[in-house]
């Protein structure tokens, strides 16, 4: 088996916060106990691309109980737990694997990966064998940001234009490290993207901004395969985004920093789900927060919620924390930064790092960066007398902190996105001829199914319908309970 792994000695620790994380895990262990038999995504062979942390795992693992073959990489270059890795790579207990004779999945991440290396690993995740050992491609794609859905579009865009731009045709480092990968394979093959996308029966995206690249392709006409969004089911935007924000924000902020935050005042940029639960985990400790938005919608909600709304500009001098949730880029620029107090904390928690300019920041004349510890840095000022003036503290250099810092969002919510992700990936795969070239929500009976599967574990008693009262409503008494348009 392929793979790379900061370190399989790792794999027994990892083996045993998996085993904590599948009791907390409700919605996948009922995934394998339901269709473990069936077998459902026997013949799949899925790419993976999704944070490779404990819950993730438990996701892994369940694919596999359920028949597919699976090949993973992580979707951030600070994500990544490294034992969770190893014990993927090892494999369940059941599995008889050994760190010397590893025996589970092909994984491919590690926490700190340099950029060149994260587009290189994302790659291999697409490198199946068959039994005979040929090369083989992926037949699905679970994605989390969309980087390995655009690594099949943009590489079979280039195939047919029969060349790679240069390096140079563009400023975004991220991007070269994608023509350089695509150039290398375009030399191998010509056909290479072409006929592993041609392989892809579809994808799951899990994530807001993942979400809008499949829409976009889908409205320019060069989506590829269907698309199953799993981020609006609402059992994973509206649980993942606000609730699983709202504990590992501060988680983030109090590894990566210690500060107090009662008393201080933070600004949230965006009011969306994961504004909502970011803005709500920073009260929760104390601060005043503020909250910016360009959606009058979410401004006016983000007000009788309780917070102030401001521009950045309005409070950029004197607040302490500064958290970026929009899915948008250039939130946070240069002139911020100037006006930025003494030891200000500046993170992004949406899921690109392009929210903060961090590339404009480095070019300040004179400024220096100084790693305080990994994913801290804090970036000295030049003062106006040539010495050192004010330092302000960047978490996870402006990408998604709750990870880079912590450990992402607790099992038990992420139960529920993976959830979805299963039954997506199962509808997908077995029922191809019900979904064109698209992008679908998962049906709502579905929806209801991935909550009331968590209900149990955390004590709810549901209320039943009575058929009069089905009628009066005019749902079925097994629901779906509420219309497509409903906005909970
Ligand atoms: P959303 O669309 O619900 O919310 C984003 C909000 O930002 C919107 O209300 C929008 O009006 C606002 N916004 C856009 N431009 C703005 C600007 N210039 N200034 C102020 N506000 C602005 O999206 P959601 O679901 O909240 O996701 C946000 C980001 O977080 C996405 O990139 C998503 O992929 C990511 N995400 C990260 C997670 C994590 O664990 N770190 C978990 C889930 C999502």
């Amino acid at each position: 088996m392929d793979y790379k792994v900061a370190d399989l000695t790792l794999a027994d620790f990892g083996r045993k916060e998996i085993e904590l994380a599948e009791h907390e895990m409700p919605g996948l262990m009922a995934m394998r106990a339901r269709y473990g038999a069936d077998q459902p995504l026997q013949g799949a062979r899925i790419a993976g691309s999704l944070h490779m942390t404990i819950q993730t795992a438990v996701l892994i693992e369940t694919l596999t109980a359920l028949g597919a073959d699976v090949r993973w990489a992580t979707c951030n270059i600070f994500s990544t737990q490294d034992h969770a890795a190893a014990a993927v790579v090892v494999g369940p207990k059941s599995a008889g694997g050994t760190v010397d004779n590893p025996q589970g999945t092909p994984v491919f991440a590690w926490k700190g990966e340099t950029l060149a290396e994260y587009w290189d690993e994302a790659e291999k995740v697409f490198q199946f064998k068959d039994a005979d050992g040929n090369a083989i491609g992926p037949n699905m794609i679970l994605d989390d940001g969309g980087d390995i859905t655009l690594l099949v579009h943009k590489g079979t865009e280039f195939e047919k234009a029969g060349a790679v731009p240069g390096q140079d045709s563009t400023d975004n480092e991220e991007y070269k490290e994608v023509l350089r990968v695509l150039a290398r394979s375009l030399d191998n093959d010509p056909t290479y993207w072409t006929n592993i996308g041609a392989g892809i029966k579809g994808v799951t995206e899990e994530t807001t901004t993942g979400v809008l690249r499949l829409y976009d392709r889908f409205k320019e006409g060069s989506l590829l395969f269907p698309a199953i969004n799993v981020n609006d089911s609402v059992t994973k935007s509206k649980f993942d985004n606000k609730y699983g924000c709202r504990h590992s924000l501060i988680d983030g902020i109090n590894r990566g920093t210690d500060v107090m935050i009662a008393g201080k005042t933070a600004v949230i940029c965006g009011y969306g789900d994961v504004g909502k639960g970011s803005a709500e985990s920073l009260r929760g400790q104390g601060a005043r927060v503020i909250v910016t938005e360009i959606d009058p919608i979410c401004a006016l909600q983000a007000a009788m919620d309780g917070y102030e709304v401001k521009r950045l500009e309005s409070v950029v001098e004197f607040a302490d924390i500064f958290i970026t949730t929009t899915g948008n880029f250039d939130i946070i620029r240069v002139e911020h930064f100037e006006k930025m107090k003494h030891q200000a904390i500046v993170g992004n928690i949406g899921h690109f790092d392009n929210e903060i300019d961090m590339a404009g920041l480095a070019k300040i004349p004179g400024i220096v960066k100084d790693e305080i510890k990994p994913q801290v840095h804090q970036w000295i000022f030049p003062a106006s007398d040539g010495g050192q003036g004010k330092k302000i503290i960047v978490l996870s250099e402006g990408r998604l902190l709750n990870l880079g810092n912590a450990t992402g969002h607790p099992s038990f919510v992420m139960s529920n996105s993976f959830t979805n992700q299963v039954l997506a990936q199962i509808e997908i795969f077995t029922k191809l001829d019900e979904y064109p070239i698209g992008v679908y929500v998962l049906p709502k009976h579905l929806d209801e199914e991935v909550a009331r599967l968590h209900l149990d574990a955390i004590g709810v008693e549901l209320t039943e319908l009575n058929q009069a009262q089905a009628d009066y409503l005019g749902v079925p008494v097994e629901g779906p309970y509420k219309s497509e348009h409903y906005r909970y």
